[in-house]
């Protein structure tokens, strides 16, 4: 609960009568199998939601604990499972073709997942758009580069794909309650560019960053899955 994305998705669950039990890894070591099976069995979950990072075991034991139960298990993965690509966009069919360490790790983490609970759900998410800078979101990070650089370059032909938290947490807190396993691709991106999105951020922000339009990267990464139902990006960026 110390994450950018399940404090949100945790908020909203409490606001709808939910009573949320945060994982405390200083208390419960993810390391330690029995110490995590005992939380859980103290805790008698309804429902499992991973929003961490931490270990594939450690995914694994969670959706192995959850399927013993008969509960549902979220866990959170990535559009970085998939390789960088110009031609988008990217559908459920699409293979995971990713080489960097990270989408190696989250396909690892979702293979173990699967195979301890077949039901999972599994949400491969977006880059998150926060409000204010200070966590693991694209708002952050154009703070923290126009800080060091003075200067935003953004790029008219990548295609990000993307999401405002609140939208990832009610798009998450949907697939809870619906509770049908499988894999979801959930981006609100339909159409803009990471050049218009800066744009319509800075001018939502006040104006705090120079944003400078280049040429690359080119690249298509925005994810469609009809089953999933998100108001799109440009009602939130009021283009
Ligand atoms: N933010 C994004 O733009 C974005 C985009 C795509 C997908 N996602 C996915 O969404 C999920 C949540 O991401 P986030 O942005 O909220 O992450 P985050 O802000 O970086 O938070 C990560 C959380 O993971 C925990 N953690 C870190 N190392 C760990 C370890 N070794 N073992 C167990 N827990 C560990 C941290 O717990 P402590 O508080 O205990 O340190 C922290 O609460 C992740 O699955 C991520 O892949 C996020």
């Amino acid at each position: 609960m110390n994450g950018t994305v399940a404090p949100v998705l945790g908020n909203r669950l409490g606001a709808a009568g939910w009573d949320v039990v945060p994982w405390d890894r200083s208390a419960v070591s993810p390391d330690d199998a029995s110490a995590c099976r005992r939380f859980i069995g103290d805790v008698n979950p309804s429902v499992i939601a991973h929003l961490a990072m931490g270990a594939p075991d450690w995914a694994g034991l969670m959706a192995e604990e959850a399927a013993s139960r008969g509960i549902p298990f979220l866990f959170t993965s990535t559009v970085s499972v998939y390789a960088d690509r110009t031609v988008g966009p990217i559908t459920v069919d699409s293979p995971t073709d990713s080489t960097s360490e990270y989408g190696r790790y989250k396909i690892d983490c979702e293979e173990r997942t699967r195979r301890s609970y077949p039901d999972a759900i599994i949400a491969r998410l977006g880059w998150q758009i926060g409000d204010a800078p200070g966590s693991n979101t694209m708002v952050h990070h154009l703070y923290d580069v126009a800080g060091h650089v003075g200067t935003v370059e953004a790029s008219t032909r990548w295609f990000p794909a993307c999401s405002f938290l609140g939208d990832t947490a009610a798009v998450l807190h949907g697939l809870i309650e619906r509770s049908v396993g499988g894999t979801y691709l959930v981006d609100s991106n339909r159409r803009s560019s990471f050049f218009e999105i800066v744009s319509a951020l800075n001018r939502i922000h006040g104006h705090p960053w120079r944003v400078e339009p280049i040429d690359e990267p080119i690249l298509d990464m925005r994810m469609v899955d009809e089953r999933i139902d998100a108001p799109p990006l440009t009602t939130r960026l009021q283009v």
